[in-house]
Parts: C-alpha cells; structure tokens; sequence
C-alpha cells in the first residue's frame, strides 16, 4: 500500500466514517488517466447534495490532463501549485450560478450549497480510489475568462485537482515532506459546542 495512505489517514476521537477519515489532499499524483464515466459519477454524487430550494446552483466544467484546456487551466496556477499539480488526471472548475433560476433573484447560499456538493464529490471520490486537491491559487480572472464564466451571473470558486495517488518521493521539497505529513485539526471544543442557556 503506498505509504502516504497510512501517514494521512485521520486520527479522529469518535468513531467517524473512514472515508471521511481517508479523503486528504495530496500533491503527489501518479499522472494516470481518470475516464469520463469515473468523473461523471463524481458529479452525479454532487448533484445529490441537498441546496436551497433544489436549485442546485453548482456547476463543473472539467477537462483531463493533455487536453488544452488542462494545460490552459494549468498556466493559471499560482507558484506553489504549479510544481506538483500538472500531474493530476484532471481539472474541475467549480462555480455556482448566484441568483435564483425561479425569479432572477439574488441566491445567498450558492456558495454554501456548492461546497456540500463538493463535499459529496470527495467523498465519492475516495469511494472510488480517486484523490482530490482543491485549489484556491490561481489567477481568477484568467481562467475565467478561459472559461467563458460570466462574473455577473456565475461565481467561479476554486479549481479541483483529481487524479491517482502517487508516492511522496515524486515530489520536491517542501512538497515531499508536506505529503509525508500527519493532517492536523483544531480541537473539537473550538468548533463545536452546546447551546447554553
Ligand atoms: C477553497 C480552497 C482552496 C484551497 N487552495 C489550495 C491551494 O491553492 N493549494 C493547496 O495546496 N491547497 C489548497 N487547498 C487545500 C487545503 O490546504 C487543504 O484542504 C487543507 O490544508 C486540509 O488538508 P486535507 O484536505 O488534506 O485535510 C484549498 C482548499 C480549499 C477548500
């Protein structure tokens, strides 16, 4: 079993789903392909995620590794990203429509909804031996632009790197001991607690 699995596996007080305990964000991809059904079921698993008024204001575009949109998207990167992630099998681009489609109106969770679809996408994902690394660190503009997004009407959020997992030793510093890592996590008590009263 490559040995980043074990390292990265959460370490959790209560009994949590292991695929909740599995999922992490790796850097270090094997450059395998991800075929268009195992991305389509990635996506059908978003598109159950519950959303204000089942309106589903997500949406994915994606493209695999080699294709010029990849490459394009890749371009955008910013410099931590750029020396790890053209190794991944494919990029999504996740955005949200922000206004209602009922009534034009302004939608004040697109945002909050789009990420619990995301959350379905990476847990299907790590179902699926697929790994996931989202990326905050790219010149917003451009790849909007590149991707016809509509600032208006469409919120482009983040990018989604998915791909197979490789082994820490592809990477360079600091990527390579980053990968090799234990996650860490505040303290429950920070974030969670009773209602007094
Ligand atoms: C909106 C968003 C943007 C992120 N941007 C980046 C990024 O640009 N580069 C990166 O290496 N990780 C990025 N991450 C990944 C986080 O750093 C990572 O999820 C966090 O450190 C927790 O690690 P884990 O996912 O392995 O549990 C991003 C995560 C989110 C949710």
């Amino acid at each position: 079993m490559n040995a980043t699995i074990a390292i990265k596996e959460a370490r959790t007080e209560h009994d949590v789903h292991p695929l909740i305990r599995q999922r992490f964000s790796p850097r270090a991809f094997t450059g395998e392909p991800v075929s268009d059904q195992e991305l389509l079921t990635l996506f059908e698993a978003a598109a159950w995620a519950p959303s204000s008024m089942n309106e589903q204001p997500w949406r994915f575009r994606y493209a695999l590794r080699g294709e010029a949109p990849f490459e394009a998207l890749m371009r955008s990167l910013s410099g931590g990203n750029l020396p790890w992630a053209p190794n991944g099998a494919a990029i999504v681009a996740i955005s949200g429509m922000k206004h209602h489609a009922r009534n034009g109106q302004p939608n004040a969770s697109w945002g909050f909804d789009t990420g619990i679809a995301v959350g379905n996408l990476l847990l299907q994902a790590t179902a699926a031996g697929l790994y996931g690394h989202l990326l905050g660190g790219f010149d917003h503009e451009r790849a909007a632009e590149l991707l016809r997004i509509d600032a208006e009407s469409e919120g482009l959020i983040c990018l989604l790197l998915l791909g197979r997992l490789g082994e820490a030793e592809m990477l360079q510093e600091p990527y390579r001991t980053r990968e090799r890592t234990p996650r860490v996590r505040k303290p429950l008590g920070e974030v969670a607690a009773r209602i007094s009263g």
